[in-house]
């Protein structure tokens, strides 16, 4: 249909413009736009660009929205070649034209960007569509262009793409994220249907229980649990089933092996699927029950210790009196053995025995007292009579030890104390210093005991020595129990002294004495 002289004369009209061709194009506005106005009223007023093309590539025609590509006015492009007006596309163009002349098809949506000269529209797309015309003996005689702008719509589009691009990495990356999660968690995760149903298990089930996933989907929890816990499990699934949340609830599940885990819940309802988190606590309970042993048997073994340091204490403090009974008694016996029985004497001596009995009743009730930690306060006290009193019970070891006795007591404040118990710490000092001494002999046996008032309403009672001394090494151990350097010690009198004292509020120590032996301080706190 299309000869190739044809062809040819439209290609030479293109490469040189002639009047002939601008002629041809002019002509041809006059045919079809002239005579026909409802044709240019559709270019003035249609939403798109429109614009007839002849054979040459030369505009025709072409409407105001259509030089928006190239920013060129209506008239300037009339009778104009594509190559002027738009030469960035003109190649396309003309092989556009000649293909259609070529064909006798239409070509459509060629994408064109804008053209102006200051680049301004560069980003702009329109989408073409281009139709040949054909005269009353089928030849095609131009072409008509109809463009859209497009522009919006392949901005929403490469909006909607990224977005969906982002969308959709996020949800895989966050697929990604909850799957290794579900994968690598030690703690059991389930979903279950609202009868408690498995749908989905992660690998901690069969790590822990030694169930196969496809052995445990489809079935409840029931049948895997301690026979005991059936019935509580039954209570709580119903509970969730209500809507209330499961939290720290204890089941025993069995594992393939027959044995039982601990296992603590929590557990939630939603959109008629449970969603269930269980840990293994069987070790932490083993362990639990284990420390609740070693405690019960932790204080089963500080009770016994308890006792076998007040029985100590007992033994240790009643010593004395014991003696004395015993020194008593024979003293009696030997009264009433001679030619003419003493009687007095008997009577002096049985009542020494009955006074020292009563004080070792007393001193019992006293370890008691300190051990059960009960009466803190005692009555008032003179420290000074005290001293006196003590002195005297222990006056024949002391004299028959040849020890001088030398007393500096200034006047006292009363103090709140127990009589018998502060009777015991100086009588175990006053026993200690005496035996300090039984080994010197190049120098006086002294005992010098003094005492003063403390910050104005408290008691400070010191008992000095000329004995060995204490290694400094023992300064500190010398005040714990079952601490003694002696071969018949028990290391129990310090150890009693100290806690009396401390009961009483007060403080016991030592110094070394000047220029031998040491000297043991008492502070005892006044009346508040
Ligand atoms: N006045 C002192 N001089 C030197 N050493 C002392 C003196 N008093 C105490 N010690 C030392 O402190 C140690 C502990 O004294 P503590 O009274 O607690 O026990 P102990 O006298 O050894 O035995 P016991 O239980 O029979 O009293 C003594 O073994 C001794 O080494
Ligand atoms: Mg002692």
């Amino acid at each position: 249909m299309h000869k190739p002289e044809k062809l040819k004369q439209i290609g030479s009209r293109r490469a040189a413009p002639t009047g002939r061709a601008a002629l041809s194009t002019q002509q041809l506005h006059e045919h079809l736009y002239d005579r026909l106005p409802e044709l240019q009223l559709i270019y003035d007023t249609a939403p798109v660009g429109l614009a007839f093309l002849s054979l040459d590539c030369r505009y025709v025609q072409i409407n105001q929205r259509l030089t928006e590509i190239c920013g060129i006015s209506v008239a300037d492009h009339i009778g104009r070649s594509v190559r002027e007006t738009v030469p960035a596309v003109a190649a396309q163009v003309e092989q556009l034209v000649q293909a259609i002349v070529d064909t006798g098809e239409p070509v459509t949506g060629v994408e064109v960007r804008g053209q102006k000269a200051d680049r301004s529209n560069a980003d702009h797309v329109w989408i073409t569509n281009w139709h040949p015309l054909r005269n009353a003996e089928g030849r095609i005689i131009g072409i008509n262009v109809v463009a859209e702008d497009i522009t919006e719509r392949k901005r929403s589009e490469a909006a909607l793409r990224e977005l969906n691009e982002t969308l959709e990495q996020r949800v895989q990356a966050e697929t990604y994220e909850r799957l290794q999660i579900w994968n690598v968690s030690q703690d059991l995760l389930v979903i279950a249907d609202s009868d408690g149903r498995f749908l989905n298990v992660n690998p901690a089930w069969t790590a822990t229980l030694g169930w196969p996933e496809a052995e445990l989907i489809g079935r409840t929890l029931l049948w895997m649990l301690h026979p005991d816990d059936r019935e509580n499990a039954h209570a709580e699934t119903k509970r969730l089933a209500a809507g209330h949340v499961t939290q720290r609830f204890l089941t025993r599940v069995r594992h393939k092996d027959g044995s039982y885990r601990w296992l603590s819940w929590k557990a939630a309802q939603d959109k008629g699927c449970i969603y269930g988190v269980a840990r293994d606590v069987t070790e932490l309970r083993d362990a639990e029950n284990k420390l609740l042993e070693a405690r019960q048997e932790l204080a089963q073994v500080s009770r016994r210790t308890t006792l076998a340091a007040m029985s100590a204490a007992i033994a240790h403090e009643i010593r004395q009196p014991l003696g004395a009974i015993v020194t008593n008694a024979n003293a009696g016996l030997r009264w009433l053995d001679r030619s003419t029985p003493d009687l007095a004497e008997v009577r002096d001596t049985l009542k020494h025995i009955s006074a020292d009995g009563h004080r070792a009743s007393e001193v019992i009730q006293s370890v008691r007292a300190m051990f059960a930690k009960s009466d803190p306060v005692g009555a008032p006290l003179d420290a000074n009579e005290l001293i006196r009193e003590t002195i005297a019970m222990a006056s024949d070891e002391l004299e028959a030890a040849k020890i001088d006795v030398q007393l500096e007591l200034d006047q006292l404040p009363m103090i709140p104390a127990h009589r018998g118990q502060l009777q015991q710490v100086v009588l175990n000092i006053l026993t200690n210093a005496a035996e300090s001494m039984r080994n010197v002999e190049d120098r006086a046996r002294t005992l010098r005991v003094r005492s003063k008032p403390f910050n104005s309403a408290g008691v400070a009672v010191s008992v000095q020595d000329s004995g060995t001394g204490i290694d400094p090494e023992h300064a500190e151990r010398i005040f714990d129990a079952f601490f003694t350097t002696k071969n018949n010690g028990m290391g129990m009198g310090l150890a009693i002294c100290r806690s009396i004292v401390e009961a009483h509020g007060g403080t016991l120590s030592v110094s070394p004495g000047v220029p031998y032996g040491s000297v043991f301080h008492i502070v005892l706190p006044g009346i508040q």
